[in-house]
């Protein structure tokens, strides 16, 4: 695996059309940590991913992977393991095969394909097709496939949509343990309650503003994570 990567973003602003979606959003990640990117619908949350991913130009700002923009990095499928929403699958095509072939398209050695079904349990539907998989294992899938290339950063996107609750206790500790193996963990929820049991630290984000960046014991001390966001939002009515 490559070192562990800083993320890093500053001034992020995106407009669509009349929509201001991302206004002036700066703030880092570090390795080590899983942070969560948290906000109710349409806080700007997967554009800023976006950004961060390349996928959007920003109208301004940077963002940055250890002081390289994504599309400057050497090798970024390898150095950014994404997961965005979790139905880009061929549905004709086995779980396994999907991996294969983005495997070989990164560069990472088939044996890794094992590695990572193994690691996101999904070995009993590695043979089935994608088109026949449940919400739960289509997140397992994106994960894999975000884990190919033992990327030292990982981007979610509300990773928790479609689990139970015994798949966000698992995705509980495969987040725990990527972050303890050095990696830089960012994860974006709309849901508060469920990401206040993943998370160690917390970005804010409210109608396209970062409106806090803490640890989540500091944020939601001797309260909860919605009481502390509707504190934080009742602040600015
Ligand atoms: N391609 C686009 N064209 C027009 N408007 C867009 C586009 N992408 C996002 N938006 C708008 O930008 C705003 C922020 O959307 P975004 O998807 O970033 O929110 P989000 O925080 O990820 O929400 P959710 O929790 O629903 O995933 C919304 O008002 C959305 O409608
Ligand atoms: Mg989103």
């Amino acid at each position: 695996m490559h070192p562990p990567h800083r993320l890093e973003i500053r001034g992020l602003t995106k407009r669509f059309g009349p929509v201001a979606a991302v206004t002036d959003v700066g703030f880092a990640v570090e390795p080590g940590r899983v942070t969560g990117f948290l906000g109710p619908n349409g806080s700007g949350k997967t554009t800023t991913l976006r950004m961060l991913l390349g996928l959007v130009e920003p109208d301004a700002g940077t963002a940055l992977v250890n002081g390289l923009r994504y599309r400057e990095l050497p090798d970024p499928a390898r150095t950014v393991g994404a997961a965005l929403e979790a139905n880009n699958f061929h549905p004709g095509q086995t779980g396994r095969d999907h991996l294969r072939i983005y495997a070989a398209m990164i560069g990472s050695p088939d044996s890794r394909v094992d590695e990572v079904l193994s690691l996101t349990g999904i070995w009993d539907a590695a043979h089935r097709k994608t088109g026949g998989y449940s919400t739960g294992m289509r997140q397992r899938l994106n994960l894999a496939t975000a884990m190919l290339g033992e990327p030292p950063v990982l981007v979610l996107d509300e990773p928790t949509n479609g689990l139970d609750p015994e798949g966000i206790a698992w995705l509980r500790r495969f987040l725990k343990e990527a972050a303890a193996e050095g990696r830089t963990v960012l994860v974006a929820s709309h849901v508060l309650s469920e990401a206040a049991q993943l998370v160690d630290d917390v970005l804010v984000m409210h109608r396209g503003r970062l409106l806090a960046a803490a640890p989540l014991t500091e944020l939601a001390a001797g309260t909860t994570l919605e009481d502390a966001f509707l504190n934080l939002t009742g602040a600015l009515a």
